[in-house]
């Protein structure tokens, strides 16, 4: 199907020579060019303090490109003609007069839309959105594009959006969760929405529990002084995983419109079954990666990741019990779990659902495992569906459990986009359906804050567990004591 273009755009993205966007804008909007979305005259404008210039600015973006898209989508020609289109502008964006080479090149095309992407530290937030309407650079088809984390803690959250929102309108700004700019996050939506067959049993009546589990395998990759003031709650839970149980839980919207589907979210997050303080040590673990080993091959502990004699009680690895009350899911417990350092990179959702009522096969060899739909995020995108069949051998009706299996790249054939890509057009497009707005990032925070505060408050470390590990036995007690398991597929 042929791609309709965006209209012209400048896409300007502070932090230009970060991590960020070396390893994922750039090659999204590669990939958006390739595809022929990206008209001809649209413009990469780099800003950061960095000494570039034009030409030794594509020239880093060059070398990102070869690093992070893929062999067989690079191509000399559109390389050349990607970096063409990027350009730098050197300043100090947070302080007076810094957006001086900015604001020269904006002027020269003052009409078109603007995506100002800011993907720096977020207390540089308030002072660029600041400087940037100083600069009477914020026109009317501007918008501004916010990397997570949304503040440290409720109350920071709220002071970022009220600066951000004394400059931008809550349509114009786009707070990015970039999980839900992945495929089958999106295809949640497709699955219950698209499809009769689950949402007739999508409640408490057929559905025992739900299980979000976020594994990765890297620990904290040279990004320590972050992490180690953030952890895994806020940096994994509160936004990625919080946004997976919203999209999963959420009534079906009256429509796709971005209101219509950021309503049901926040709905799902305000029904969450507060957690009072002395229940956080039941219902929460937090861990630590110790020195271990991920696919046979040696690797350090957190606090050796860190730097030597560091000291630390931030926690690698969460897994939490959360309850929704509303009707729909009223006793069903959605388990949560993320961590840093874990035996597999993978996300998934499991929804287990309840045993059949009655089994009518006991006179065979055939104890019922009840249904399990597993939707897979990443890696290899995909659903499958456990059912049980009899199996084929004779002497009798021997049951087994069998799965449905759907692998999205089997189905399609085709390159999975990344997340970024879809999310950097929808912002060019205007389209805030899959951005977080103001109140579901508050009342997130809101949920996750008496977690954080217990934790500070005890004297309890978090539960070390070695690299390469599922967590720490805590987590496995969690779910054990309500006489469930973590689903685990031997890969
Ligand atoms: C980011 C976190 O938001 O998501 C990182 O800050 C984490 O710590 C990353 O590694 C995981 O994203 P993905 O797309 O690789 O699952």
């Amino acid at each position: 199907m042929a791609i309709k273009p965006v209209d012209p755009f400048d896409c300007i993205v502070f932090g230009a020579t970060g991590d960020l966007t070396l390893r994922k804008l750039l090659p999204a909007l590669y990939h958006r060019l390739r595809d022929g979305q990206i008209p001809d005259d649209a413009r990469i404008i780099g800003a950061a303090r960095s000494d570039f210039d034009d030409k030794s600015f594509r020239l880093r973006a060059t070398e990102a490109i070869g690093k992070h898209v893929a062999k067989g989508d690079l191509s000399k020609p559109l390389t050349e003609k990607f970096a063409g289109m990027i350009h730098y502008a050197r300043g100090d964006a947070a302080t007076d007069g810094g957006l001086e080479a900015l604001a020269k090149l904006l002027n020269e095309k003052r009409d078109r839309i603007r995506v100002f992407y800011l993907a720096t530290s977020p207390d540089l937030y308030g002072p660029i959105c600041n400087n940037l309407q100083a600069a009477g650079l914020v026109t009317e088809h501007s918008r501004v594009v916010l990397e997570k984390p949304i503040g440290h803690d409720l109350a920071s959250a709220r002071q970022v959006n009220d600066v951000v929102g004394e400059v931008f309108t809550e349509t114009q700004t786009f707070r990015i969760d970039h999980y839900l700019g992945k495929e089958t996050v999106q295809n949640l939506l497709a699955l219950r929405f698209a499809n009769v067959v689950f949402e007739r049993l999508w409640n408490a009546d057929v559905i025992d529990h739900v299980q979000i589990t976020v594994g990765e395998t890297v620990g904290v990759e040279g990004r320590g002084d972050y992490y180690d003031h953030s952890g895994a709650l806020r940096d994994m839970v509160q936004n990625h995983l919080m946004q997976l149980l919203c999209l999963l839980a959420m009534e079906p919207p009256t429509s796709l419109d971005a209101n219509a589907v950021r309503d049901e979210k926040l709905k799902v997050l305000r029904s969450l079954k507060p957690i009072a303080p002395h229940e956080v040590g039941n219902i929460t673990v937090r861990g630590q990666y110790s020195q271990g080993a991920i696919d046979g091959k040696g690797v350090p502990g957190y606090l050796a990741d860190l730097g030597e004699g560091r000291s630390s009680k931030t926690e690698t690895f969460v897994a939490l019990k959360a309850e929704i009350q509303n009707w729909r899911w009223n006793n069903v417990p959605f388990y949560l779990r993320s961590g840093k350092r874990l035996p597999q990179k993978v996300s998934e959702i499991v929804v287990q659902f309840r045993g059949a009522p009655f089994n009518v096969f006991t006179r065979e060899d055939a104890a019922l495992s009840p249904n399990k739909l597993i939707i897979r995020l990443q890696p290899e995108e995909g659903m499958k569906l456990e059912l049980m069949t009899k199996s084929p051998e004779p002497g009798g009706l021997h049951l087994s459990p069998t799965q449905l299996d759907i692998s999205f790249e089997k189905a399609f054939g085709t390159r999975y986009p990344d997340a970024y890509e879809r999310l950097l057009m929808d912002s060019v497009r205007g389209n805030p359906t899959l951005f977080m707005r103001r109140d579901e990032v508050e009342a997130a925070w809101s949920w996750v804050e008496p977690i954080i505060e217990a934790w500070e408050e005890s004297r309890e470390p978090p539960r070390l567990y070695p690299a390469g590990s599922w967590g720490p036995t805590s987590a496995i007690a969690l779910i054990e004591r309500d006489g469930r398991t973590w689903y685990e597929e031997i890969r």
